[in-house]
């Protein structure tokens, strides 16, 4: 399989889709945020740093992401492509992701893009935070993170439309049908 970039808002479903892709192709699945949320528990220097910035819904700096990428991206088993989940999120994380592929010869693959309207995302963030207690998922939080998609991730999106892999699936009120579209794409992908 080739690698993914799942790509979208907090809550579009970026993780809940990665596990699925993960069932069905059996490949590789790096989460930045559950790497980050790793090293908080771990309680490293970068866990505080990230800590203290994941609280506020703001990004880790681009250095911090890209000093931690290749050899996370390193430790995946070979050859059976990897879903990369929260990154890039800025242009610089993706020039780095871009660079990091060709030095080893692989390709990025397909930018998966998630759109889902801001009502249902608050919703679905609000009842996670009852269910798991995500310390990001509270609404003065989820508002700063939905900002700082806007304003320096979704620009990406046309970076990756330039790249020609960039691939958009709208919510249409089903998770099954989110899925199907997706599996559909993938399958003549491959
Ligand atoms: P990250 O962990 O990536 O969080 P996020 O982007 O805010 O996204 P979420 O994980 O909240 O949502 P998701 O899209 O995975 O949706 P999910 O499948 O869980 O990043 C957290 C923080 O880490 C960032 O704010 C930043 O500080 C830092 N960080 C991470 N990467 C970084 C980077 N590259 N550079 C700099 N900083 C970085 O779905 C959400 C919920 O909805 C779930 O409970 C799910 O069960 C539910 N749900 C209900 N219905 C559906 C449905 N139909 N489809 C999908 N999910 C559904
Ligand atoms: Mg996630």
């Amino acid at each position: 399989m080739k690698n993914i970039i799942i790509f979208g808002a907090p809550g579009s479903g970026k993780g809940t889709y990665s596990d699925e892709i993960v069932a069905r192709y059996g490949m590789g699945h790096i989460s930045t945020g559950d790497v980050l949320r790793a090293e908080i528990k771990a309680g490293t220097e970068l866990g505080q740093l990230a800590k203290s910035l994941i609280d506020k819904g703001q990004l880790v700096p681009d250095d911090v992401m890209v000093g931690i990428l290749a050899s996370v991206y390193d430790k995946q088993e070979p050859g059976r492509g990897v879903i990369f989940d929260g990154f890039p999120r800025t242009i610089p994380q993706a020039e780095a992701l871009k660079k990091m592929l060709a030095e080893r010869g692989h390709e990025m693959g397909n930018m998966i893009e998630l759109v889902v309207d801001e009502e249902t995302l608050m919703a679905r963030l609000l009842n996670r935070a009852k269910e798991q207690g995500r310390a990001d998922d509270n609404e003065e939080t989820i508002k700063a993170r939905f900002e700082v998609y806007h304003r320096q991730t979704e620009p990406l999106a046309a970076w990756f439309e330039k790249e020609g892999i960039r691939n958009v699936f709208t919510w249409k009120g089903s998770k099954d049908l989110m899925l199907s579209e997706i599996f559909a794409f993938l399958d003549k992908a491959e």
